[in-house]
């Protein structure tokens, strides 16, 4: 399992340096000169001025998976792929430069390398769906540089429902769209199989993340072809380090997992299903 890069103690600020349109999401960086280089499959809670406003909502901090990560002179240029849902990412996505960003992190348990997951993996596949792509752009930058083969497939709804192509800095992505505005009309799944089918994918380990549903089929397709995969999953999460027991999630095995300190990446059988009540958006 790979070490997870541990967060410095509280809640730390950080100045918004950018805020950029990517399609129908919105990608917010910050300078992070406090915190460590985080992995791929890391999250931040954050929260901005603003948060508990009149009518209270958004109470909590949300949790963002890291989607970009580079040194900045004395700390770490961060970015974040985001989707406005409700009032927590409707403050974030209007952030502006200078503005504060709270943050906490980085959190929860990365992915885990190839060999760790199967050890003669010689390549890898990532699957992402929707928002979900976020952990995948810098996991991708990390086997890149690690030199590791992959594949990438990445589904969207419709035009309004994708975005954050950009940060995956190749152009060797398959896509999919249930409209069939990009790529393969259809599920990205469908992309998956095909290539689980195909003799140079054996040796390929999966790494997906995305809406409950794509993660479930994931999880199947893969179980029945024998390949090994990680699934970066989401639940509703309160504190985001292991207190509060709002993000359960019942284990293979028995009894439960916390998904902000054991995942969010897990094993694919090391999770009863992927179809987690309150999970994705
Ligand atoms: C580890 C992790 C990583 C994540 N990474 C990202 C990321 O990179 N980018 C990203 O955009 N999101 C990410 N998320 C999801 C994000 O944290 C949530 O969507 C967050 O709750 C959004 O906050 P909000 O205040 O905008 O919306 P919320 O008020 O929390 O609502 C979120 C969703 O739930 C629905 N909802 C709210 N209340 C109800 C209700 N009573 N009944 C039914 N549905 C309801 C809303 O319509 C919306 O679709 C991640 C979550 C986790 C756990
Ligand atoms: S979010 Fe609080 S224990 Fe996981």
């Amino acid at each position: 399992m790979s070490e997870r890069v541990l967060a410095p103690f509280g809640r730390r600020r950080c100045e918004v340096s950018a805020n950029r349109a990517s399609g129908g999401y919105r990608v917010i960086s910050a300078l992070d000169s406090e915190g460590p280089q985080p992995r791929a499959g890391q999250f931040y809670m954050l929260a901005s001025d603003g948060w508990g406003g009149l009518d209270g909502r958004p109470y909590l901090p949300r949790a963002f998976s890291v989607a970009a990560a580079e040194p900045a002179g004395e700390g770490v240029r961060l970015e974040f792929l985001l989707e406005a849902v409700g009032p927590g990412t409707a403050l974030l996505a209007g952030l502006a430069p200078g503005d504060s960003l709270h943050l906490t992190g980085p959190l929860g348990r990365p992915f885990s390398a190839p060999h760790e997951l199967a050890p003669g993996a010689d390549g890898a596949v990532l699957v992402g769906g929707g928002i979900g792509i976020a952990p995948l752009a810098l996991l991708r930058r990390e086997l890149a540089d690690r030199g590791v083969p992959q594949r990438t497939l990445l589904g969207f709804r419709d035009r309004a429902h994708s975005g954050g192509l950009e940060l995956f800095d190749c152009s060797e992505i398959r896509m999919a769209s249930e409209d069939g505005h990009s790529g393969h009309q259809g599920y990205v799944t469908e992309l998956l199989g095909v290539l689980l089918e195909g003799d140079d994918a054996g040796s390929a380990v999966v790494y997906a993340c995305g809406p409950p549903a794509m993660l479930e089929a994931v999880r199947l397709m893969c179980g029945e072809r024998g390949a090994r995969a990680e699934l970066a999953m989401e639940t509703p999460m309160a504190c985001g380090f292991g207190s509060c027991f709002g993000c359960a999630v019942p284990a293979a095995s028995g009894g439960y997992i916390r998904l902000c300190v054991d995942g969010p990446t897990v094993a694919a059988d090391e999770i009863e299903s992927a179809l987690v009540a309150g999970s994705g958006h």
